[in-house]
């Protein structure tokens, strides 16, 4: 089934203006309706938590109500319908399929609303194969840096095995996987690593761990989230590099109930690649990690704490 990933994540919120607030500032554009886009119409839909409009809440702290598959085309939804007909209730209605997956996360199905981008990604002088053109510059511009698609969202579910099951029944493959943690999803619309990772834990914890929307570099990541921190966000983890996936992240404190990251340059696969698996630990999952630091320059005095 061509599902291609993500189209649009949405939050049943508490606090509404702090939610509108924080993904303007983290880089999405509000396209109306509370609805804040990347560069290529993916997004993040909020509604206060009481919206009747909205899916049933998980029961636990988690404020994600569903999650939107953008599909490549009709046929797709007819599959995907006709495949979750077999033992469960799903509404079709205005081109969207809705159901809910065998953990009770909300799910939608749309033919996608992303755009195709036409853009650079981040290039890299190095001996013996140089990206840029002559007298290109590597920064990019202060005022870029935003986000471009959104990539991935990371469930907490209580039956990791159980969950992984329900996906492969629409087509998702496991690219990796952390013994006794959870699988890193692909569906077979896509080929980056992962747009849905699973995390075991115990049921009161169900619910969104984290979103994170692609850069179009590290450079965008770094630079994206210094500015976040700059505007009062709080870090939680990063920024650094994962280890599966291969791609840069930098999460974020956010009022949606979950973690918000910038991630870049993630490994992409086919059928041909073979999933690794290896228990989960720090050097497991990254490869290395940073800390933001305020700024400074060599001709001051030393920042606390560095080295003489
Ligand atoms: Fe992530």
């Amino acid at each position: 089934m061509n599902i291609i990933g993500p189209d649009a994540l949405v939050f049943g919120v508490e606090d509404l203006p702090a939610c509108r607030q924080y993904l303007l500032d983290y880089g999405l554009k509000d396209a109306g309706n509370d609805r804040y886009e990347a560069l290529d119409g993916t997004a993040i839909v909020l509604r206060a938590k009481d919206d009747a409009t909205l899916p049933a809440a998980m029961g636990t702290a988690s404020l994600l109500r569903e999650t939107v598959y953008g599909v490549a085309d009709v046929a797709t939804l007819d599959a995907i319908e006709t495949e979750l007909r077999r033992d469960r209730e799903v509404s079709r209605r205005d081109g969207v399929v809705r159901s809910v997956d065998d953990m009770g996360f909300a799910l939608a199905f749309q033919v996608t609303v992303r755009r195709a981008l036409d853009m650079k990604s981040e290039r890299v002088n190095g001996p013996g194969d140089a990206q840029r053109a002559p007298n290109q510059l590597g920064l990019p511009a202060e005022d870029q840096a935003l986000p471009r698609t959104l990539s991935h969202v990371v469930y907490f579910v209580p039956d990791a095995a159980k969950a992984e099951a329900f996906y492969q029944r629409l087509g998702f493959v496991c690219t990796d996987r952390f013994t006794g943690v959870g699988p890193f999803l692909r569906p077979a619309g896509t080929l980056d690593h992962h747009t849905l990772f699973m995390i075991q834990t115990p049921p009161f914890m169900k619910g969104c761990e984290h979103f994170t929307f692609h850069m179009g570099g590290p450079t965008e990541v770094l630079l994206a989230g210094t500015r976040f921190v700059e505007k009062g966000y709080q870090s939680f983890w990063g920024p650094g590099r994962h280890r599966f996936g291969s791609n840069w992240f930098w999460y974020f404190n956010s009022p949606l109930g979950c973690h918000v990251e910038y991630d870049a340059d993630m490994d992409l696969h086919d059928d041909q690649w073979a999933a690794r698996e290896v228990p989960m630990g720090a050097d497991a999952s990254q490869l290395f990690l940073f800390q933001y630091r305020e700024k400074w320059a060599p001709s001051g005095p030393p920042p606390p704490g560095a080295a003489h």
